[in-house]
């Protein structure tokens, strides 16, 4: 099996909403219209991992120009465990490292021990100073 990656385009909008879906990281705020806007804003940071023309993982990073996060890492069920995050999460800091990022945050959801558990195998651990709070608009 060979996983290719590339940035998302308009025509994977719908592929990757699907993949939310199966992969249980769907949200309220979660639309086409969202994530074409994302798309368009920063697409060297919009990385897809395909099988053929099946796509089996994703990852969002976002540059402020003075922090970094990343949302949306999920990979299809059936390709866990193969290093497919690990390789978005590689492209995504290398791209983040050239823009001049010096500190990335990765927002997981609390009781999904898969993402807490690979988001610390790569280095990233809790902020105590910081309590993330969030509002819908
Ligand atoms: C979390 C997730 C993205 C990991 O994707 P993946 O491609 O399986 O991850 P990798 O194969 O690159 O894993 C790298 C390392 O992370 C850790 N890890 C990954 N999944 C793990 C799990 N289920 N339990 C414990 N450790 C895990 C391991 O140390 C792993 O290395 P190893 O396989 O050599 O032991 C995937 O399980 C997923 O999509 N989960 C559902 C959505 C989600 O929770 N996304 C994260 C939101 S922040």
């Amino acid at each position: 099996m060979t996983i290719t990656y590339r940035t998302c385009t308009a025509d994977d909008i719908d592929a990757v909403l699907d993949l939310w879906i199966r992969g249980g990281e769907h949200g309220s705020t979660d639309t086409s219209e969202a994530l074409t806007r994302r798309m368009e804003r920063d697409q060297q940071l919009f990385i897809l991992a395909w099988d053929g023309d099946a796509l089996v993982g994703s990852l969002i990073g976002a540059w402020d120009g003075w922090r970094a996060n990343m949302y949306r890492l999920v990979v299809a069920p059936q390709y866990r465990r193969q290093g497919v995050a690990t390789r978005l999460v590689e492209m995504v800091e290398e791209e983040l490292r050239r823009l001049g990022a010096t500190r990335v945050y990765a927002l997981a959801l609390i009781n999904t021990s898969e993402a807490v558990a690979f988001w610390h195998h790569h280095g990233y651990g809790p902020n105590s100073r910081i309590e993330p709070l969030a509002k819908n608009l």
